[in-house]
């Protein structure tokens, strides 16, 4: 039974509560009105849904501030409701993973209160001071323009404190054993109401030393063995899914040799490429990425995704490379963010056109690692770039036709329902879309149902097939005897492309088309000539056996 690493083969779908669906009509989204659409997400093919944070906190940054680490925001429900709606989850099948924001705490926590008022109070520890303003306190702010120190002076304490980011995020002192302490007993809280593991927020900052005397910080990689242990010993298959966007040289510190620290990590390298090559239709990039990050231990995982709750972070492309980006997909400055990325939603930058929505999905889909969607993404749905810095991608989700988009009934909510223009609930929504068979929302559908059906992509290894074209990119994935071949045209231009499939035992080299009926011979040469379409992609299972009889169960 593989059943154990459930998260090799999952989907993951991130939302936030608060603009998924509100069933009180006071305007804003609450645990109620999500546990309706739990049977939406179910048929959607979602198995683990992940929780951006709910806790209380007084929501300056979409609640990476929190106040109350064992609570839920009043705005969105109780405690209890919590419970339910991991149970109704499990009853459901789906699994719950939820963020874990420890490197910081709200400046509103008690312990940050308690700790600036105090000197005695052992909360003064759990949090890094320092008597006079840090030399390099202007250095190594996450959001450029926007934040302008690392350091700031506090009244009360009389002295300055650390955050790595805004500066109502004063940072825990995370070396600090009783702050060690105190985060595995928030994990094994949560952990205890049902859900299966966490995303973890910053986590490079969360390891990283920190105080005056830091210059360069340094990772302590050990606490991640630390996490996964306790993780592991209160609930065996809980996992940590952590965003640490790093240089693939350190992707093993983070994974462990042995898979001993942490089972998942988002593939941020593999995300930046993968818009570079969208933009520009040169694949080089992404096979090079695709190499970069292929060592891992054999029960980690990456996580893949397009856009996520955040600016899409291309610093890690050089100038040339993000220069091309912003060029295709945010020419405006408008659309831009920090200096390094886009606040946009996938759907407006890729113009609303269909067929390179469908490739960018299809090629997410097949990437090595388990798929992450950000709610809203199934119905293709825009941003609002009036909303301040990131908030522009965070509006809430158009279910109807009806007043704000059927998200809530209050007339008012204080996150405005995109309204209007070709993004706007009364075009894009998913009651209209689910009535189409030909919509977005039902071709989604079907590829995460057969995506489920292709467990060689989670569990294979792969290799990047040489290709006659640079804009074509093949890769095959090889698991117990099955393998499986997709195929992306990044070209605007249908094309014939030439590849040989490889090394397929069977000695049969028929390549069955799994989405539709074109399958594909081999010609004499040996190698197969397939008609591609704009942006047109493929997957097949190698082989001429009855491929549904072959087919692997996980
Ligand atoms: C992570 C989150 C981001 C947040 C930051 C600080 O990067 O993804 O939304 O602002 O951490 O918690």
């Amino acid at each position: 039974m593989l059943n154990d690493l459930w998260y090799k083969n999952a989907i993951i779908y991130c939302l936030s509560v608060g603009t998924f669906m509100d069933a009180n009509g006071d305007g804003v989204g609450d645990f109620q009105g999500l546990m309706r659409r739990l049977a939406y997400l179910q048929g959607l093919g979602v198995t683990t849904i992940w929780l951006m944070p709910f806790q209380p906190s007084p929501g300056r940054d979409n609640g990476y501030d929190v106040s109350d680490y064992y609570n839920v925001d009043p705005k969105y429900g109780t405690l209890g409701d919590f419970a339910e709606f991991t149970h109704a989850c499990d009853e459901r099948g789906m699994r719950v993973i939820i963020d874990l924001v420890v490197n910081h705490t709200s400046d509103q926590h008690p312990w940050f209160k308690e700790a600036r008022s105090d000197p005695a109070s052992k909360y003064r520890d759990w949090y890094v001071w320092s008597d006079s303003q840090p030399s390099n306190a202007k250095s190594g702010v996450v959001f450029p323009g926007v934040q302008k120190s690392t350091w700031s002076f506090d009244k009360r304490a009389k002295r300055w404190y650390f955050h790595r980011f805004y500066d109502f995020q004063p940072d825990l002192n995370t070396s600090n054993p009783y702050v060690q302490a105190e985060l595995l007993k928030i994990m094994g809280f949560w952990i205890q109401l049902g859900v299966s593991g966490f995303r973890m927020d910053a986590v490079p900052f969360v390891i990283a030393t920190k105080g005056t005397k830091v210059r360069r910080p340094v990772e302590q990689y050990d606490m991640l063995r630390t996490f996964r242990e306790f993780l592991q010993w209160r609930e065996g298959d809980a996992i940590i899914l952590a965003e640490a966007n790093v240089m693939p040289d350190t992707d093993l510190e983070y994974f462990g040799d042995e898979g001993e620290r942490l089972p998942m990590m988002f593939n941020f390298q593999l995300n930046q490429n993968t818009f570079y090559t969208l933009a520009t239709g040169d694949t080089n990039p992404l096979k090079k990425a695709l190499i970069a990050t292929k060592p891992r231990p054999p029960t980690a995982q990456w996580g893949v995704f397009l856009r996520n709750h955040d600016e899409l972070d291309l610093g890690r492309l050089t100038p040339d490379q993000r220069a091309a980006v912003f060029a295709e997909f945010a020419p405006e400055p408008d659309m831009q963010l920090y200096g390094r990325g886009i606040r946009r939603r996938l759907a407006p930058m890729l113009a609303g056109d269909r067929r390179r929505l469908e490739l960018a999905y299809s090629l997410m889909l097949t990437l090595p690692g388990t798929p992450v969607f950000r709610y809203g993404d199934e119905i293709g749905m825009g941003d609002d770039l009036r909303r301040h810095e990131r908030e522009s991608t965070r509006t809430p989700m158009q279910w109807s036709t009806e007043q704000q988009g059927g998200f809530t009934k209050h007339p008012k909510p204080p996150v405005r329902v995109i309204s209007g223009g070709a993004y706007g609930f009364e075009r894009v929504n998913v009651a209209s879309q689910r009535r189409d068979p030909n919509s977005f929302l039902n071709w989604m559908e079907r590829m995460i149902r057969m995506r489920r059906e292709v467990p060689e992509i989670s569990w294979g290894d792969f290799e990047v097939l040489r290709t006659s074209r640079n804009d074509v990119f093949a890769l095959r994935y090889d698991w117990r005897n099955n393998s499986v071949l997709c195929v992306h045209n990044f070209g605007d231009e249908a094309c014939t492309v030439r590849f040989r499939s490889g090394y397929n035992e069977t000695g049969d080299d028929r390549l069955i088309n799994l989405l539709s009926d074109d399958h594909s011979h081999a010609g004499d040469d040996g190698r197969h000539a397939v008609v591609l379409e704009p942006y047109g992609y493929r997957w097949y299972r190698v082989g001429g056996l009855d491929y549904l009889l072959r087919r692997t169960e996980v």
